[in-house]
């Protein structure tokens, strides 16, 4: 299965010089690479041109593939090439109790509506799910029916998640006592208390594949920090996909700096925590 990153002997090695010799990466292959990953996972390179192609150059040399076109045409015959590339692309930043006003939101409205389904797309490595059990856990009501579903399209972030440990970083703006009610800590990680993930399930997904909308349909929609690396047609595209998911009036919150206009099919409501929107 891992034939494409077979190891050489060490006689094999290719020295410095010798990558130099044999290498030959010509731009306007990846820049047709670049596209590719553009029409199928929304991700707009186009003004970190130049440092992604050299990503991708470090990428195929670490897999001792000398050209791009190999590349090109390794990432389109072999699924798992094209996951690991995705994966190296997109290492998004995330911690817990980000952007905390919308949980204070959820929170309100679970007062006054039943929510019972919460999608976070994406969700990367977790932080933003479970966030959002811990903070109705501890201040809505502990016997509510919330179920959390992350996806997101880095299959490694899916594989922490699922995990569910993390680094003292992450969990910099967790009170003492969430920590001491929630995660076990050793090892300088914080693993969320097993009991407390029958509550979530993450699953890997692009969020433009024609698959998301097999998920069963959700009352709300967290879609924080992912449009911003998409252009307007991809970002209107996406909202569409999830709009398609929500329940009829379904609540959809977006992150701060990811959209500069209002998404159609919505109506904005604003509060004092925040603003969301309301599926029409
Ligand atoms: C910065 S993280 C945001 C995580 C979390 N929502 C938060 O606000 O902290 C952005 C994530 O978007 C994911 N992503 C990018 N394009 C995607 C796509 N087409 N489908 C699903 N996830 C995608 C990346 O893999 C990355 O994990």
């Amino acid at each position: 299965m891992f034939s494409w990153l077979k190891k050489r002997k060490k006689s094999d090695t290719v020295t410095k010089e010798k990558v130099k010799n044999i290498s030959n990466f010509d731009d306007k292959i990846a820049k047709e690479i670049l596209a590719q990953i553009k029409q199928e996972y929304g991700l707009d390179y186009s003004k970190q041109e130049y440092i992604t192609m050299r990503k991708l150059e470090r990428f195929a040399l670490k897999h001792e593939i000398y050209d791009f076109s190999r590349l090109h045409s390794l990432i389109n015959s072999t699924p798992l090439a094209k996951e690991q590339l995705i994966n190296m692309l997109t290492v998004g930043e995330t911690y817990f109790y980000r952007e905390v006003g919308h949980f204070k939101i959820l929170a309100e409205l679970m007062c006054e509506k039943n929510i019972t389904r919460v999608l976070c797309a994406p969700s990367s490595s977790g932080e933003e799910a479970y966030s959002i059990l811990i903070y109705i856990y501890e201040n809505y009501n502990k016997n509510n029916n919330l179920h959390v579903t992350g996806i997101d399209v880095n299959s490694l972030s899916i594989e922490s998640a699922k995990k569910g440990c993390f680094s003292k970083r992450s969990v910099s703006f967790l009170s003492d006592a969430i920590l001491n009610k929630y995660f076990t800590n050793s090892d300088l990680k914080y693993c969320i208390n097993t009991s407390f993930k029958r509550n979530v399930t993450f699953q890997q997904q692009n969020i433009f594949d024609a698959s998301l909308q097999e998920l069963e349909k959700f009352d709300v929609i967290f879609c924080r920090n992912m449009l911003i690396y998409f252009n307007d047609v991809q970002k209107k595209e996406a909202i569409a996909n999830l709009r398609a998911l929500l329940n009829p009036e379904g609540i959809l919150f977006i992150g701060h700096a990811d959209i500069s206009f209002e998404p159609d099919g919505f109506i904005k409501v604003s509060s004092l925590s925040g603003s969301y929107f309301k599926k029409v």
